[in-house]
């Protein structure tokens, strides 16, 4: 059915599922992780290769013949993703930490940081012994460019942008705040692989990217992480971090003349059977990606007219993902009004997710740490930073404000259908039984 600003005015509001009236769908529609959906044939095949070649590690076996997935799946990432060079590591936790150590953060810098985002921002920097410092999301739930600046100070290293569920981050505005202040960009991108902003893939536009591969992700081994960067500094930097320290023949030979002395790392490395299924997968994120930003548009095309209606902050609509379809409904108690009334109609809606208000985490609001010398809150800014809820209440603000529809890249057109017609069944009902969004 299509879906005129006619046929809304003059349709007459059917009784919602929640006060007693037909749910729009007899059984409840269930986004699932996307990577795994595309399992078939090719990743069973390299799974199949690597216990064949009894090589599941990646940098050499008895036979010196190595079965080359991960490093075959770093090429093909940081060719998708427009940057010159990549490594593969076993987590986008492990890909934050060693990005941080590629930009070469320690004791006494600070890094900003979205106080809505993974636990593993903070943790990171935490780790790193430098100072994780909150800055307020906007309507895009994404770093607010007109809030961030007021957080640099004389020690602050590194911007970090974070890409939330599937939307990119206003790059645009938020690159040049960091070359004014002469801050190291790291985009993370985990919840948008696959995206881009204006034209260009994620993490290539700031000094080096972390992306997590882990389930709930675009694509997918069940975990899985990486690190990518056009500077082979640090690149390079990162590397040694991931393997104790090591550079070994491939990013050796990939990077060219050393030029970093080995520092106590980790072992973040990747697994072949891994490597390979994610080998098969990067393959097809292409496909993921069309696939769901088709879902998403046709959510998007047939709530448009909606009166009214206001949607996520995108600041770039061709480029986002698609992953979920949110809209502002102006109150807390709106948006749970509407969460609950979509849900009477099987179509599972919910709040902004993925991530949390990292301000007030216990271990953030008790500067917590392994041990009291630790150096994160030791330095000035440290012991005098307050994070609890009231250093962000626009935060909160937007994350009460929004609901939406998580997505799913092998709905059907009916299933698209239902949720369309559940927004427009539930939205106009619950909106006008409340006070307008705010401005
Ligand atoms: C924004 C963000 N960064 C980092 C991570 C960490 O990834 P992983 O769970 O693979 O360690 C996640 C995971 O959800 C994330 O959403």
């Amino acid at each position: 059915m299509l879906w005129s600003r006619r046929s809304f005015i003059a349709a007459p509001a059917a009784a919602l599922a929640i006060d007693g009236g037909s749910p729009v769908r007899a059984t409840p529609l269930r986004p699932r992780h996307f990577g795994p959906l595309y399992y078939d044939d090719a990743e069973w095949q390299m799974l199949v290769e690597v216990w064949k070649t009894r090589s599941p590690f990646r940098f050499w076996d008895f036979n010196n013949k190595p079965s080359q997935k991960v490093s075959t799946l770093e090429r093909e990432f940081a060719a998708r993703m427009s940057v010159k060079y990549a490594v593969a590591v076993n987590s986008g936790t492990s890909a934050l930490q060693a990005a941080l150590a590629g930009l070469g953060v320690g004791p006494g810098d600070e890094v900003i940081i979205p106080a809505w985002t993974w636990h593993s921002c903070f943790h990171t920097v935490v780790l790193a012994g430098a100072l994780p410092v909150c800055a307020e999301i906007d309507e895009s739930f994404n770093l607010d460019p007109n809030l961030v600046e007021r957080h640099i100070t004389p020690n602050t290293r590194v911007l970090m942008c974070v890409h939330l569920q599937g939307n990119p981050a206003d790059m645009d505005r938020l690159l040049p705040i960091a070359r004014r202040h002469n801050l190291k960009v790291l985009e993370d991108v985990s919840q948008a692989v696959g995206a881009s902003y204006k034209g260009r893939p994620l993490g290539s536009m700031g000094d080096i990217a972390a992306a997590s591969l882990q389930v709930n992700k675009t694509i997918s081994a069940g975990e899985g992480g990486m690190v990518y960067s056009s500077d082979g500094t640090l690149l390079e930097r990162a590397v040694r971090f991931h393997d104790v320290g090591n550079l070994r023949a491939p990013h050796q030979e990939w990077l060219g003349q050393s030029k970093q002395e080995a520092v106590p790392g980790g072992n973040f490395r990747m697994n072949e059977f891994t490597g390979g299924v994610l080998l098969a997968q990067v393959r097809k994120l292409d496909r993921i990606v069309s696939d769901i930003r088709g879902v998403a548009k046709r959510v998007y095309d047939g709530i448009a007219d909606l009166p009214g209606l206001k949607l996520r902050g995108l600041p770039d609509p061709a480029g986002e993902l698609g992953s979920g379809v949110y809209l502002d409904l102006g109150s807390k108690e709106t948006r749970d009004k509407f969460l609950a009334a979509m849900r009477a109609e099987n179509v599972p809606a919910a709040g902004p997710s993925g991530s949390v208000i990292l301000p007030v985490q216990p271990y953030a609001a008790r500067k917590l740490t392994v041990h009291p010398a630790w150096p994160t809150f030791n330095s000035e800014h440290g012991k005098a930073i307050q994070y609890g809820a009231a250093s962000c209440p626009r935060t909160i603000d937007v994350l009460n404000r929004f609901g939406g529809v998580l997505l799913d890249p092998r709905y059907s057109e009916a299933d698209t259908r239902d949720i369309v017609a559940a927004i427009r069944k539930v939205y106009p009902q619950v909106r006008a039984k409340s006070s307008p969004p705010t401005a």
